[in-house]
């Protein structure tokens, strides 16, 4: 049987649809292995969001396919590309990438990867023969909880994607060029899938989509009725998938992660703060805060109802961490928008916070406008906004301290509070090897920077020893 080794980039999305086709390869009795000198196919999971990810996807590509080269493999170890680049430029690529790479799989054919596998391998590639280019058109595909899946994350940890694909116009992003439009799951599809995650040990889920918010709003279409995110009658919302989520039996913590702000309710906020389980955090990209910049990259809110919005969410739900991203040098921003931007981010005080520099990308709207911004100038706001942030994280932080927390084990001595969601966030250093995927209540005992210090809570600090400083 076809042993395979896959490389999986970009983000969390993408990495599901990588467990999705780790899971459909061992269903076909194929071995996944961890090192590509030993398989018979390389598959490199792709992402294409701006030109140093495509950049990233073309080095893994070119390198993988350089090492077959060296093991003079070239000929019967087979390379696949998938994912996001190869959805959107498999033509291009097919042409660009013509000796390197034997075959182009699209975001829809996860599902199909083993019978691919097999054909490719059972048959010779004429020489100067194109790759297979097996990409779709537009991608309409959303798992199910019955779907054949492999978790790459730690046991405790997972992702659970609720919908796919995304429905708005913001002009800098190719996304929804990509993964295609907005399709929920069902609420009981993804319940199942929660209850078995429990049941497996999952102490922390993961909701991920383009736009969770949106979750369910898709279906509305077809039901009668005005279309508002607070109407009850809406069977399949967010709202009442957290309260189902919430209601299954087990320790553990439900985190939303991409949440568009424009469809934010007062129900959502009343439901999270009703769901103990909802992790007290919210994962929602802003982009910017000045009109004339929301207006541009057409992100169908405005700096007004940002600044409302947020006011009703720390006031409805308290303790809530709010983690958002930011863009610099958009087409068009000025130095009163950027005044605006880091007053905003002063005064609001996030509690998790990145910024991007814009990346002019092909296919976009915003790529077309004119007065583009100097990279010199991006990289200047950048720096600015991330100083700025920077002495706010680390206040925050050093308020922290002399508080109880409680943190699940990610590794031995690593640990993250529900503020911190995985792979992007600050972590808690513990000075003990508790059992990593267990929850643990800490004192807070210092900060460094982003991260915080902990010892186990009723310890005395007289033995602190953290485990950085055991390291
Ligand atoms: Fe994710 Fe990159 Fe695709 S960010 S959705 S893997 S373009």
């Amino acid at each position: 049987m076809a042993k395979v080794s896959l490389v999986s980039l970009g983000c969390a999305k993408n990495l599901v649809d990588s467990e999705i086709m780790v899971g459909h390869l061992h269903q076909a009795g194929m071995s996944v292995v961890p090192d590509a000198d030993q398989a018979d196919v390389v598959i490199v999971n792709t992402c294409s969001f701006i030109d140093s990810s495509k950049e990233e996807s073309i080095g893994h590509i070119l390198e993988a396919h350089r090492q077959r080269g060296l093991r003079k493999r070239r000929g019967n170890q087979k390379l696949i590309v998938a994912g996001c680049m190869a959805q959107r430029f498999s033509k291009d690529l097919a042409v660009e990438l013509h000796d390197e790479v034997d075959a182009f799989i699209g975001l829809d054919e996860v599902t199909r990867v083993a019978p691919i596998i097999e054909e490719l391998l059972g048959r010779e590639r004429a020489a100067g023969e194109a790759p297979v280019n097996l990409v779709q058109g537009r991608s309409t595909y959303i798992p199910d909880y019955d779907t054949p899946r492999f978790r790459l994350t730690p046991r405790h940890s997972a992702y659970l994607k609720i919908a796919e694909g995304c429905n708005h116009p913001c002009t800098f992003c190719i996304i929804p060029r990509i993964r295609g439009r907005h399709r929920s799951r069902t609420v009981e599809s993804v319940v199942a899938e929660a209850r078995q995650l429990v049941r497996e040990g999952t102490r922390e889920i993961n909701l991920i989509s383009q736009d969770t918010t949106f979750f369910g709003m898709d279906t509305w279409e077809d039901r009668p009725g005005p279309r508002s995110p607070v109407d009850s009658r809406r069977g399949t919302a967010l709202t009442t998938l957290l309260r189902e989520l919430n209601a299954i039996e087990g320790d553990f913590w439900i985190r939303l992660l991409y949440t568009h702000p424009a469809h934010w309710s007062d129900e959502l906020i009343r439901t999270i703060a009703e769901c103990p389980k909802v992790a007290r955090y919210v994962d929602m990209p802003l982009q910017h805060i000045s009109d004339r910049m929301l207006e541009r990259m057409q992100r169908e809110t405005s700096g007004s109802y940002i600044r409302d919005l947020i006011a009703r969410i720390r006031a409805g739900i308290p303790g809530i961490a709010v983690r958002t991203t930011f863009i610099v040098g958009f087409p068009g921003e000025n130095e009163a928008d950027v005044d605006e931007l880091a007053e905003f981010i002063r005064t609001t005080r996030f509690e998790r916070l990145g910024v991007f520099r814009y990346s002019q990308e092909e296919g976009t709207r915003a790529a077309k406008m004119e007065e583009q911004i100097p990279v010199k100038t991006k990289e200047a706001r950048w720096h600015r906004l991330m100083k700025l942030q920077r002495s706010i994280a680390g206040e925050l932080a050093a308020a922290q301290v002399g508080r109880k927390l409680r943190v699940l084990v990610d590794e031995p001595g690593v640990a993250r509070g529900e503020a911190d969601a995985p792979d992007i966030d600050g972590r808690v250093y513990l000075p003990i090897t508790a059992p990593v995927g267990d929850f643990v209540e800490v004192s807070i005992t210092g900060s460094e920077e982003y991260d915080l210090l902990a010892l186990p809570a009723g310890q005395s600090p007289s033995v602190r020893r953290t485990a950085r400083q055991a390291q």
